[in-house]
């Protein structure tokens, strides 16, 4: 750290592989639909959990879910399987961050893991009276990194155009 730096310590720059965070699920009978079939709004409030850990970590502060992008889930998940829940942050703005979050089901007997589902989030960070906070850049690092962070601006584009145009409708 530079010693004539005045930036505060919660805003220096930090490489994306700060905040990859892991999160692992056993799928309950609570967790499922009479077929035993993972209900899709427990795997929605794990994606959550799971982006919020990436966020906190590299913000280190209090976040908000701004949004959730759609989600597909590719394979079925049932009760007893493990589901692997992998996050980090592609990108920050200003006081908002885009967190990428990849799902998998693991098959721990054959040592496999198939691909669920994906989601892209934003957080807000904000204060404990819910005031919005500046949040230190991401350095993205690896080429994976680099594509993430140039896709999640891409993204941001979109979503705000998009947001304009329902904004305009809802008038
Ligand atoms: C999300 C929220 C903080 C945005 O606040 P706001 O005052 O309406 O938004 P602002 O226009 O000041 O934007 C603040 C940031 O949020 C981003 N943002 C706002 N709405 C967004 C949305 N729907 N999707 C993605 N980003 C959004 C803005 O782009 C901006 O980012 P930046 O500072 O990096 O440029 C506010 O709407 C809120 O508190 N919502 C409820 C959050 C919540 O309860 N979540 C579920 C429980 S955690």
């Amino acid at each position: 750290m530079n010693p004539t730096d005045e930036r505060p310590p919660d805003f220096f720059p930090r490489p994306v592989s700060e905040s990859q965070s892991e999160m692992n699920e056993f799928v309950l009978p609570n967790d499922a639909n009479p077929l035993g079939a993972l209900l899709g709004g427990r795997l929605m409030h794990w994606i959550d959990m799971a982006g919020a850990l990436a966020a906190h970590r590299h913000s280190r502060h209090y976040v908000v879910t701004a949004s959730i992008d759609h989600l597909d889930f590719w394979t079925p998940v049932h009760v007893g399987d493990l589901v692997v829940l992998r996050s980090s942050v592609n990108r920050v703005f200003s006081t908002s961050m885009e967190v990428g979050v990849t799902v998998w089901v693991e098959n721990y007997l054959k040592d496999e893991q198939r691909h669920v589902s994906s989601a892209y989030l934003t957080f807000v960070a904000v204060d404990a009276a819910g005031n919005h906070l500046k949040v230190a850049p991401v350095i993205p690092e690896t080429e994976e990194q680099k594509r993430r962070y140039e896709d999640a601006g891409r993204r941001r584009e979109i979503h705000q155009a998009e947001r304009k145009r329902r904004q305009r409708n809802s008038r």
